[in-house]
């Protein structure tokens, strides 16, 4: 009796985490993609993935190494186990497996796939400038220098590393029989079988020195953004008839459920860019053409180094192409969808209302203090911009009081974008540029004001459209002068008019 009730107690339980942590989620209907934020927020939050690859968000990065792989020649004498989850078909890998060529280590835990149905080749996640391919493969990997295993890892934003790879209906692929051969002993959700290992680098695309890097999420929930993606530029092949023994071979349901439900079309639509910059490690083909290089991790360390202690009359005459936004490279359609996205959410006006009222605060001053609460952001920024706006909007709909905006602005934003910038992860914002020279000397911060301020009306009239272009950070800068003119009345804690809070124009 006694036995039966702890069992009882165990089952519980057991049972009540599994209800805490896995809300039944779905591709489609009641539980599909678009309501998955309700019980996995992090879904409906930013750097999302899969993401549409364009071309206009690309920059080639020369530092970007062949990826590494090692141990990835299995003996078939270690066994793998190869289960239906309901949502994927997935091989567990052995931790031994592992990437180098990365920040850290990161060691495999398993891959899985997404695809089309039998009637629709077409299932990949990513999409490469709109194509979306017939099937994508995904090998996990945790950071296995900071993290014990995937569980652990999987919240952290240097988490996971995940390789992508693009899959096209072609040519019989024998590695694939590998694993394929086994799919009618997982038809039903949580079915597993044992299938020998077997050399996993052969599903890989011959060439690992070509491919897209981005930060991003898990495309299933709970989203966590805790992937550094590399997408493969080449798709490998499979054949029809292994297309389809993936697209019809297995069902999401159990084996016990009367409804049979085919898994199939298990792929998440694109995510918004969120005004990620996705690097490149090849540089070819017409659609590169004028992608600007990144600034290498080195130079950008040089470079606040030298905002912060060093001769900042020097890094105005020399140092300044770095300092500046890259104009006309710009990714402006991350920037133009962003808008329009926000725009479908209520009209234009109201936007720039609010924008106005945010960032002015002390002209409109909000009356209700209530807390900023969570918010639910990712532990690194990726992306400044976009995390200040998001910010911004959260602040103002819960009508926090107009100083804390403020020291959100002022504090905050700067630091995430340091923090970012150094990451090769966004661009160096002027508020950032602002923060960092804040305490020193002011005759030689206006010296590099000064330059600055002609450095981009030279770039303006270089590239009038790019400059033209609004809600760019590039048109930071004239804000930038704008804030220099010493008309403007002075909040306390600014030494000198050049570092007053910018003016935001829309
Ligand atoms: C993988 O390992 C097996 C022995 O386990 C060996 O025969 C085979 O040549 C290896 N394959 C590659 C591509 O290194
Ligand atoms: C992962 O590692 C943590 C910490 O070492 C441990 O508590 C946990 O049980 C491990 N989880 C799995 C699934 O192995
Ligand atoms: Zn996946």
């Amino acid at each position: 009796m006694r036995t039966l009730s702890l069992t009882l107690a165990a089952v519980l339980q057991v049972t009540f985490f599994a209800v805490l942590h896995e809300a039944k989620w779905t591709y489609n209907g009641p539980e599909g993609e678009h309501h998955w934020s309700k019980h996995y927020p992090f879904c409906g939050g930013v750097f999302q993935s899969p993401i549409d690859i364009q071309t206009d968000l690309l920059r080639f990065d020369p530092h970007l190494r062949p990826i590494e792989l090692h141990n990835y020649n299995l003996s078939a004498n270690e066994h793998l186990t190869l289960g239906n989850n309901g949502h994927s078909v997935q091989l567990s890998l052995p931790s031994r497996m592992f990437l180098s060529g990365l920040p850290h280590r990161y060691s495999a835990a398993q891959l899985h796939f997404h695809w089309g149905s039998a009637n629709t080749p077409s299932g990949s996640e990513h999409l490469v400038n709109g194509k979306r391919f017939a099937a994508e493969m995904h090998i996990v990997h945790f950071n296995s220098d900071k993290y014990a295993n995937l569980s652990m890892a999987v919240d952290k934003s240097d988490g996971l590393a995940v390789l992508g790879v693009l899959v096209e209906v072609g040519k019989f692929n024998p590695a694939f029989d590998q694993f394929l051969k086994f799919i009618n002993g997982i038809k039903y959700r949580d079915q597993k079988v044992k299938v020998p290992g077997f050399n996993v680098r052969a599903l890989l695309p011959l060439r690992l020195d070509e491919y897209y890097r981005y930060d991003g999420s898990l495309t299933t929930p709970p989203c966590y953004p805790s992937v550094l993606w590399t997408l493969f530029r080449s798709p490998i092949q499979i054949s029809p008839k292994q297309f389809l023994s993936l697209a019809s071979a297995v069902y999401s349901s159990h084996a016990q459920e009367s409804n049979s439900v085919s898994l199939n079309a298990n792929y998440r639509k694109p995510q918004l860019s969120d005004h990620r910059v996705v690097l490149v490690s090849f540089k070819e083909g017409r659609g590169l053409h004028g992608t600007r290089t990144v600034t290498s991790p080195l130079v950008r360390k040089q470079l606040i180094q030298q905002l912060l202690v060093g001769d900042l009359a020097d890094l105005a005459d020399e140092g300044l192409y770095q300092l500046l936004p890259s104009g006309p490279d710009m990714p402006l359609t991350a920037d133009k969808k962003w808008k329009d996205h926000n725009n479908k959410q209520g009209p234009k006006t109201h936007h720039v209302n609010l924008k106005k009222q945010l960032l002015h605060p002390l002209k409109k001053s909000q009356k209700n203090n209530r807390n900023v609460g969570s918010l639910g952001l990712p532990e690194e920024a990726l992306c400044f911009v976009s995390l200040e706006r998001q910010v911004l909007h959260r602040a103002k709909q819960s009508h926090t009081e107009a100083q804390i905006v403020h020291a959100l602005r002022d504090l905050v934003f700067p630091e995430l974008n340091l923090r970012s910038y150094l990451g090769c992860k966004s661009e160096l914002d002027l508020s950032t540029i602002r923060h960092i020279i804040r305490r020193r000397p002011t005759d030689e911060a206006l010296e590099l004001d000064d330059s600055l301020r002609r450095a981009s009306a030279r770039l303006k009239k270089r590239f009038p459209s790019a400059a033209s272009k609004k809600g760019v950070p590039t048109t930071t800068y004239e804000g930038f002068s704008n804030a220099a003119r010493p008309a403007k009345s002075q909040p306390q804690g600014y030494p000198h008019p050049w570092l007053l809070p910018m003016e935001w124009e829309d």
